[in-house]
C-alpha cells in the first residue's frame, strides 16, 4: 500500500495522465456515415464491441485504439505499451487472412456490429500476424484450450488490425441505462457526493457474504464504494448480467448505506487471466475515478489456472507505478464459532467450524436446486438468484 493519494481532490488521475475520449461529434458522425459505403467494413463480436466502446470512453485510457505490434509485443512480454506504462492485456482486434488481404494500411474501415450497424471506425495504420500460443502462455499462463480465455486467443482470426478508433454509437450498455456511466461521468458523480477516496469491486458473480465482507472492511476506511459488475462476455456456465444486476440492487438496497455506494456496470468481457487481469481490473477502475481497488482470492481467476494470492504478488509489483492503493484481501469464509465472516487473520477457531463462499459454489448449489444457506448468501439474493434461473 505504497501508494499516495491526494485525499484533497475527488477521485485519481487517468492512467496515462488524461482521460482518453474517442467519441465524434454529430456532425462528424454524419460526415463518416455518409462516407460510409465507400469504406471497407469488418464485423465485430460482442467482446470487440465492448472493447471498442472502453477505447472510445476512457476505461482503457491511455489507449486510443487497437494495439499496434509493437505496444502488442511489448504488452505480451513485458506487461508495458512501447512508452513504458504498466498494461497487462493486449487489446485487439482480429480478422482473418482473407478479410485482411481486402485491406489497405492507411484506410479507414468502417466497423460494424452483427446487426448491420456501424458503431465505430479505424484508421488503419498497421496488421500484423501473432502467435496464438506465445499469448496464451504470457497473458494467461497456460496454452491449454480448456481455459476460457486461452480458447477465445485459439478462435481468433490469424490477423490483427490496429490503429486509432472513433466511436460513432455505443451498443453494450443498453441493456442497464440507469447504471452505465462512463468514467467520465463516475468521475463527476464522485465529485458531487463529495468521495475522496473510492474503492472500485470488480465482479462476474453475484455479490455473496465474502464479497460483502471485503467491501465492507474497505467502505470502513474510504468514502464510497464503485460495485462495478462486468456486464459483458462471460463463460456461458456463470450467471447471467441480467440476474446479477437484479441481485446487486436488492443486496444494495437492504444492506448497504445509500449514500456511499453506487452500482455502475463494467462492459468489458471477462478474460478469465487471472494476475494479469487484476491489473486491467484496477487500471480501468482508476480510470473510472476510484482510489482503492479490491484484489481478493484468486482474482479473476477460473479453475485451478492460478495459486489463490497470485493475482495480489502480481499487482504488488506494479502497485507504486499504477497510481491506484490495492487492498489486498486473504481468503474470506463464515466462522460459525465467530458467527461472522472472518479470514484467517481475524479467527482464532478450527478449520471445522469455517464454511468456505466461492462463486464457483454458489453456481453449483444453484445449479442443483439447493437453498444457499444464509453463510453464503443473503436470503433476498438467493431468492433473485432461484427466481432467474427457475424462469430461464
Ligand atoms: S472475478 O472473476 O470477477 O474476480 P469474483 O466475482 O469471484 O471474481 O470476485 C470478485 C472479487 O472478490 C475478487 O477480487 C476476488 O478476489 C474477491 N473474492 C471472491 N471470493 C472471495 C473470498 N471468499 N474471499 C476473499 N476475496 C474473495
Amino acid at each position: 500500500m505504497a501508494t499516495t493519494i491526494d485525499t484533497k481532490r475527488s477521485g485519481s488521475i487517468p492512467h496515462g495522465g488524461e482521460l482518453i475520449q474517442r467519441h465524434v461529434s454529430e456532425s462528424a458522425r454524419d460526415a463518416y456515415l455518409k462516407k460510409i459505403d465507400t469504406m471497407p467494413k469488418i464485423y465485430l463480436n460482442a467482446w470487440n464491441l465492448s472493447d471498442l466502446e472502453l477505447i472510445a470512453n476512457g476505461g482503457f485510457s491511455p489507449l486510443t485504439g487497437f494495439m499496434n505490434e509493437t505496444d502488442y509485443t511489448s504488452v505480451v512480454e513485458q506487461m508495458r505499451l512501447s512508452d513504458g506504462t504498466v498494461w497487462s492485456i493486449p487489446i485487439t482486434l482480429d480478422v482473418d487472412e482473407a478479410t485482411a488481404d481486402t485491406l489497405d494500411i492507411g484506410s479507414t474501415v468502417a466497423l460494424v456490429g452483427q446487426d448491420e450497424q456501424v458503431y465505430g471506425v479505424l484508421e488503419l495504420s498497421d496488421m500484423y500476424t501473432f502467435d496464438k500460443e506465445k499469448e496464451a502462455k504470457l497473458v494467461y499462463g497456460t496454452t491449454d484450450s480448456e481455459h476460457p480465455g486461452v480458447k477465445k486467443v485459439y478462435e481468433k482470426g490469424d490477423i490483427y488490425l490496429a490503429g486509432p478508433i472513433f466511436l460513432l454509437q455505443a451498443k453494450q450498455n443498453e441493456k442497464f441505462p440507469e447504471h452505465q456511466l462512463e468514467p467520465k461521468e463516475t468521475r463527476k458523480l464522485f465529485a458531487e457526493l463529495g468521495w475522496k477516496t473510492i474503492v472500485g469491486f470488480q465482479t462476474r458473480n453475484p455479490v455473496h457474504r465474502a464479497h460483502e465482507y471485503i467491501q465492507k472492511c474497505a467502505l470502513e476506511i474510504v468514502d464510497g464504494l464503485l460495485l462495478n459488475p462486468l456486464v459483458g462476455e462471460t463463460k456461458s456456465d456463470d450467471i447471467s448480467a441480467e440476474i446479477r444486476m437484479k441481485s446487486y440492487k436488492v443486496i444494495l438496497d437492504k444492506y448497504y448505506p445509500k449514500n456511499r455506494t453506487r452500482l455502475v456496470i463494467y462492459p468489458a468481457a471477462m478474460r478469465y487471466a487471472g494476475p494479469r487481469e487484476a491489473i486491467l481490473h484496477a487500471i480501468v477502475r482508476k480510470n473510472y475515478g476510484c482510489t482503492h481497488f479490491i484484489v481478493g482470492r484468486d482474482h479473476a481467476g477460473v479453475g485451478d489456472y492460478y495459486g489463490t494470492y497470485e493475482a495480489q504478488e502480481l499487482i504488488s509489483q506494479f502497485e507504486q507505478e499504477l497510481g491506484i492503493q490495492i487492498l489486498a484481501f486473504e481468503h474470506a469464509f463464515y466462522c460459525t464459532a465467530c458467527e461472522n465472516m472472518a479470514t484467517a487473520k481475524t479467527c482464532p477457531h478450527d478449520k471445522s467450524n469455517h464454511v468456505h463462499l466461492s462463486g464457483t459454489k454458489v453456481r453449483e448449489k444453484l445449479r442443483n436446486g439447493e437453498e444457499l444457506p444464509k453463510e453464503f448468501s443473503r436470503p433476498e439474493v438467493a431468492h433473485v438468484l432461484m427466481e432467474g434461473l427457475r424462469q430461464r
